[in-house]
């Protein structure tokens, strides 16, 4: 009996020490202590023994219970203040954390609103190829080869191994523009303007259309410069088209962009495709920056798409996105925008 007694004081210890929930504690509680627990039914068979046992083993058992009773009100109190510890690691009335949500990059923001803004002027938007031939890049574009201006676009070209990644749909080209597609050398569009060929070789006039692109430039980068930037060509082609007409197409749009007091300037300026040609102007840091290249759709570019020059007129620009959104979000350094810099992106 007495070494019974050693056994259950020994497992009972070894249970109250490893215990981690007070649910289970209860448990070892009812287990040793409880009315029909092993100490009891212990205590009950003492009636059966001789006097000499029940001396010795009696108060040898209460000893034990007692022990165990200490023990087991103090992982109580171990258990409560470590279950007070949870509470206050899960406390619901914390103020929560706030979760960081994805967004809009600030040039696809002005993209979207530039969108919405010629949409409302009812103007249809298109869009092109990044990877163009010299004929729609330059040629078509009344930029002929050895054409001094070639060198206002610094290009990107293409190894001739990469002529199958050209993405216009050849489908629908007629033999001789197939022949403007075929064995032509490859480059990274330094403009969107090749889209004014693509779309005036597959559309008739009147039309009105905005291209939204990436353009490349193989040219040294600066706080105003990039050599992978955003434009917006822009091309209106009917039988009364002038210089009025987007002139006033200008302000509407710059007003809507950036509100209705906007400081903008035209001055003359040389594009081939172009002919008067202009530049707009905005405000920016104290000086002005240009923001578009623009003027009349040159007789030659028409002749090229096979319009009659005499028939139709147009107005032809592109805009710098990254600029415009620059002087609307007030950004000093346009190479931020491809930076990478989360504190930058964060602010939008
Ligand atoms: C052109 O690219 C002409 N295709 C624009 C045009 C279209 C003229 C239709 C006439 C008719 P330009 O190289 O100036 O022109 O570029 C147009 C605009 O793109 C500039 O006014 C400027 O806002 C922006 N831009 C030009 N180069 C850069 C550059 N390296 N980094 C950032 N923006 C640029």
């Amino acid at each position: 009996m007495n070494e019974n007694l050693q056994k259950i004081e020994k497992s009972a210890l070894m249970e109250i020490e490893t215990t981690e929930t007070q649910k289970e504690l209860e448990r070892i509680k009812v287990k040793y202590l409880g009315r029909k627990g092993m100490l009891n039914q212990i205590l009950r068979s003492l009636k059966d023994l001789s006097l000499e046992e029940r001396r010795q083993i009696g108060p040898q058992a209460q000893k034990i219970k007692k022990i165990l009773e200490e023990k087991i009100n103090l992982k109580f109190k171990t258990l409560t203040i470590a279950s007070t510890e949870q509470q206050k690691f899960l406390d619901v009335t914390r103020p929560g954390k706030k979760i960081s949500f994805g967004h809009l990059h600030p040039l696809s923001k002005i993209e979207e609103e530039i969108r919405q803004i010629f949409i409302a002027l009812n103007f249809s938007v298109v869009e092109g190829p990044e990877i163009e031939t010299e004929y729609y890049n330059f040629d078509a574009l009344n930029i002929p080869p050895n054409h001094p201006a070639r060198d206002a676009w610094d290009t990107f070209w293409l190894r001739s191994n990469q002529k199958e990644q050209l993405t216009i749909d050849k489908k629908q080209l007629t033999q001789s523009q197939m022949s403007n597609v075929k064995g032509q050398k490859l480059l990274l569009r330094t403009h969107t303007s090749p889209m004014q060929i693509h779309y005036m070789e597959t559309h008739q006039p009147p039309f009105q259309i905005i291209v939204p692109g990436r353009v490349f430039r193989y040219e040294a980068t600066d706080a105003s410069h990039e050599t992978n930037f955003s434009q917006v060509e822009g091309l209106m082609v009917g039988e009364n088209v002038s210089l009025a007409n987007f002139k006033f197409i200008v302000e509407k749009f710059l007003q809507k962009l950036f509100g209705e007091k906007i400081d903008f300037a035209l001055r003359p300026s040389y594009y081939p495709f172009v002919e008067p040609g202009v530049d707009v102007y905005m405000k920016w840091q104290g000086g002005w920056l240009e923001v578009a290249g623009a003027g009349m759709v040159h007789p030659h570019v028409f002749k090229a798409v096979g319009y009659n020059p005499y028939q139709w007129q147009g107005f032809a620009f592109g805009f710098g996105l990254n600029r415009l959104a620059m002087i609307k979000y007030k950004i000093p350094d346009i190479r931020l925008f491809y930076s990478g810099d989360l504190r930058f992106i964060g602010q939008f």
